[in-house]
């Protein structure tokens, strides 16, 4: 049986240019889906997944992200005080309050890989999990709990995937596929961010990982790829002969809310399916 995860890592260091001026001061993660920030939303599916010690990689400029799982005192008393009790059970007992948020800094932004590898002393040898906020997916059970009850058969590395256009290749991580069972793929190589004409697949890499510490020798290395960039996918694709590597299509829908139309179109699924704004509210 594969050795059980509980720890995981949230690189939240970008700085979110696509989203200005919205984030001029407000880091990207804390831009609000209906209600509730994006971080929140992987956070909670993390702790859905039985993941309770998180790592999030931060910069400058990103204490919102640490304050806003800090306990609010004087507001909870403020709530409290005037009986709103919906707006504090949602700070408060309906808030998630893993056994442990640490934060990590990156010091330069040199890519996902390094990020990740920012937060190897948390990690430690042990299999970790890994969550790209800006990646929202709505799915029951959560995306990262399809992926754990898959990695109890595999073991080894396994990531969430979906097929993407074929001129959208260059925007992700893409696998080159030997068995496909049309739900799970193994795969025998990766590449980041291939053009179409290049391209092995269309089966995509979106933000959910489930990684065995080997990754972080190859990271160590800090070697550079596409866009002069220490790559995650790179590293992956080094530990392919020693771990099996498998890609998950999710039972769910995702939005990629690093753009503006994912954002809107998160923002109105989102809001679809909550029963109190049904009525306008
Ligand atoms: C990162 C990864 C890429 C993955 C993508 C998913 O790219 O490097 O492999 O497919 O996330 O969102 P980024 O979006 O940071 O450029």
């Amino acid at each position: 049986m594969a050795k059980t995860v509980t720890k995981a890592v949230f690189p939240v260091a970008g700085l979110g240019t696509r989203f200005l001026p919205a984030t001029k001061v407000l880091p990207k993660e804390m831009l609000p889906v209906v209600d509730k920030p994006l971080i929140q939303y992987a956070v909670e599916e993390a702790m859905e997944a039985g993941i309770d010690e998180m790592v999030m990689v931060t910069a400058p400029g990103k204490s919102a992200l640490e304050d806003h799982f800090s306990p609010a005192v004087e507001l909870e008393s403020f709530l409290e005080a005037r009986g709103k009790t919906e707006a504090l059970a949602s700070i408060r007992d309906d808030f998630p309050h893993p056994k442990k948020i640490s934060f990590a800094r990156q010091g330069d932004p040199l890519g996902l890989g390094h990020a990740v590898w920012c937060a190897r002393d948390f990690i430690g040898n042990e299999p970790f999990a890994v969550l790209l906020p800006d990646d929202l997916i709505q799915a029951t059970p959560g995306c990262l709990s399809q992926m754990m009850d898959a990695y109890q058969g595999t073991g080894g590395n396994v990531v969430a995937v979906e097929e993407v256009a074929a001129d959208l290749t260059s925007r992700y991580g893409i696998l080159d596929v030997t068995e496909d069972d049309g739900r799970l793929a193994r795969a025998k190589g990766l590449v980041e961010k291939p053009s179409p004409d290049d391209a092995p697949s269309r089966l995509a890499i979106i933000g959910r990982y489930i990684l065995q510490p080997e990754v972080f020798e190859h990271l160590d290395k800090k070697v550079t790829g596409a866009g002069g960039e220490i790559q995650l996918t790179d590293a992956l694709a080094a530990t392919l002969e020693g771990t099996p590597f498998h890609g998950l299509r999710i039972d769910g829908r995702r939005f990629d809310c690093g753009s503006k139309m994912g954002f809107v179109e998160a923002n109105s699924a989102f809001a679809a399916e909550r029963s109190d704004l049904h009525g306008g509210g």
